[in-house]
């Protein structure tokens, strides 16, 4: 795990995306292809607006979310709507995009619907960006819930899952997706935010905090970019 720290938000969208354009370009050459795999919530728009800027092939990249809200993407609450309002536009407007969405009423009723749209992108996307809730949340692992272990155990890409904060019905990778990545990235901004990056480094219990499943593994490389 490396940990690159910014005073201010500009320099961390900027580190972000001098960051991500590096993977995605190398990636591009060596393979003809990237996919990318974005969260929602606040802490990524900056980066994410500031990666939508960089001259790269984006016609030959693949963007999804890490999770979704089981909600249209005429909702506000959509992260599909936010990823297309802040990545998919100036020169990212031109990436392809895969959603983690369908119209059946329930993720559990549309994990298959889903799970069958990612094999297009099998085994998993090259490059993921998380972020962190105060919980210790990321992507839609959420602490107490019923599905979380399936989360972590399941050898499919994606999983219906619950959250502690409404929309609660959620779609999100699993563990097992994010781990075919080549790099992951941890974004995070604030103070409050680092205290508990700082108790997730501090023990492994994924149970409690479901983000050291992704700090507390070799088998990706993990950036971590926080602002405070
Ligand atoms: C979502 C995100 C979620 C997010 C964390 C942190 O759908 O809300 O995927 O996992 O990354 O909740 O959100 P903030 O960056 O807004 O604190």
């Amino acid at each position: 795990m490396t940990v690159d720290h910014s005073h201010d938000v500009a320099e961390w969208a900027q580190s972000f995306a001098v960051l991500m354009c590096r993977l995605l370009s190398g990636c591009i050459e060596s393979k003809g292809r990237a996919v990318l795999a974005v969260s929602g919530g606040s802490s990524p728009t900056p980066c994410l607006a500031k990666l939508s800027e960089a001259d790269l092939d984006w016609a030959k990249v693949t963007v999804l979310p890490v999770d979704e809200r089981w909600v249209p993407v005429s909702s506000p609450q959509s992260n599909e709507r936010l990823i297309r309002s802040t990545l998919l536009q100036n020169r990212a407007a031109s990436a392809r995009f895969l959603s983690l969405y369908c119209d059946a009423p329930t993720p559990a009723e549309g994990e298959a619907t889903i799970e069958r749209r990612l094999q297009a992108i099998a085994p998993g996307p090259d490059f993921a960006v998380l972020g962190m809730g105060l919980d210790g949340h990321t992507a839609s692992w959420f602490p107490g819930t019923p599905e979380l272990e399936r989360c972590l155990r399941t050898s499919q890409l994606c999983c219906a899952s619950s959250a502690t904060a409404e929309p609660a019905q959620r779609m999100t990778l699993s563990l097992h997706a994010l781990l075919q990545a080549q790099q992951l990235v941890l974004l995070y901004a604030g103070a409050d935010k680092h205290a508990v990056f700082d108790r997730a480094t501090d023990a492994v219990d994924a149970s409690a905090m479901p983000v050291r499943a992704i700090l507390h593994q070799d088998a990706v490389p993990v950036a971590v970019l926080s602002c405070y």
